[in-house]
């Protein structure tokens, strides 16, 4: 054995258990407000920390350490002080922007909290369903997606498609394929007042928030949403455009679940899917981001889709298995949308 290798892989696990309790600390930064506390304020004391979140002192104290240890806020040892540097407060403290980073820390304890229970179905197969990471679940995911939808899917992301903005301007009609809490739809709702929106999914505590916010926003009139798959809807080619954000790797029955959907695409209508960003072969996947959809997908993904007897795609399903779902569905168009991503790939369908 290579003992210079085992002390440096040693501190690769060292590093990858930091990142994890990293991950919580960051999740309890922007849980409290922490991490909008000390943006922009340069050095101050803990006892200044204190006073602006009004959060309890040694829990704030023990934090700060944390994480200046992981390398997030800088440390002053002689005045004792703490500072979030800018570059860190874009990324930490920017809800609502398409650059809030700080929005993946909540996958940490909604997705780990279900670990036992994924150990368990390796031995004994089936998975976690959907509806058991509860509330927890659903908010990570709205918060990792919102700022995106808000900032890209109108300015960046549908222009790429100027056939689907000039239907969409006309007046067309959109189905929201796993729409969870609407959030796209409604966005979209309210860019193009002529069109009307159809928002499915299959958790209801997802579309019970939708109906929420659809009545507070005032769009409800022209946004619908409802607890039901594909196939409970008509079966006739009545929709203009109809999008699947970040859930055909989900699907239980991908292929049949496709065919429904292509059904009720009307002729030169637009099927527009977003899915995570993974590459074809694993051995292009082996970078940070893989690792975390890899991780995603065992917690998440695969085993949400293997719970209800399912294929578990798994959230790195890469372009070509998505275009070979999509060609075995009767699709006969596929091209992968020009649109830059960290996290996603886009895909124009008809
Ligand atoms: C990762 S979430 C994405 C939600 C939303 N599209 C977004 O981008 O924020 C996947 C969603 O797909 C839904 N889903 C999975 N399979 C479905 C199916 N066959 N029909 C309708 N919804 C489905 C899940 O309930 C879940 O809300």
């Amino acid at each position: 054995m290579d003992k210079a290798r085992i002390k440096s892989f040693v501190e690769h696990i060292f590093s990858d258990m930091a990142g994890a309790m990293t991950a919580g600390l960051g999740y309890v930064g922007v849980q409290t407000g922490l991490f909008s506390v000390m943006q922009g304020q340069g050095m101050m004391t803990l006892d200044r920390i204190v006073d602006a979140s009004g959060l309890q002192p040694r829990y704030v104290e023990e934090w700060l350490k944390g994480m200046v240890c992981a390398g997030y806020l800088e440390y002053e040892p002689d005045r004792q002080t703490f500072e979030l540097p800018d570059e860190h407060a874009f990324l930490l403290a920017s809800d609502g922007t398409d650059h809030f980073a700080g929005a993946m820390f909540g996958m940490a304890p909604a997705l780990l909290r279900v670990a036992p229970q994924v150990a368990e179905s390796f031995r004994k197969g089936g998975g976690v369903h959907f509806d058991d990471y509860g509330d927890e679940g659903i908010e990570a995911l709205d918060l990792i997606n919102r700022g995106n939808y808000e900032n890209r899917l109108v300015n960046y992301w549908l222009p790429t498609m100027p056939d689907v903005v000039a239907n969409l301007e006309s007046g067309g009609r959109v189905l929201d394929v796993g729409c969870g809490t609407g959030r796209a739809a409604m966005i979209m709702a309210a860019a193009f007042p002529e069109s009307s929106f159809n928002g499915i999914d299959l958790n209801r505590e997802s579309i019970d928030r939708a109906k929420v916010m659809a009545s507070e926003k005032g769009i409800a009139g022209r946004s619908t949403f409802q607890v039901a798959a594909v196939e409970e809807l008509e079966s006739s080619p009545s929709y203009d455009l109809i999008m699947a954000f970040d859930c055909v790797h989900d699907f239980s029955n991908p292929v049949d679940t496709l065919i429904e959907i292509r059904k009720r695409l009307k002729p030169g209508g637009t099927f527009f899917v977003i899915e995570p960003r993974a590459a074809d072969k694993l051995e292009d996947n082996k970078h940070a981001v893989g690792a975390m959809f890899y991780g995603y997908s065992v917690f998440h993904c695969m085993t949400q889709s293997l719970a209800n007897g399912g294929p578990g795609l798994g959230t790195c399903m890469g372009p070509a298995r998505t275009e070979s779902l999509m060609r075995e569905a009767g699709f006969s168009e596929f091209t992968q949308l020009d649109i830059k991503s960290q996290v996603n790939l886009f895909y124009a369908i008809g």
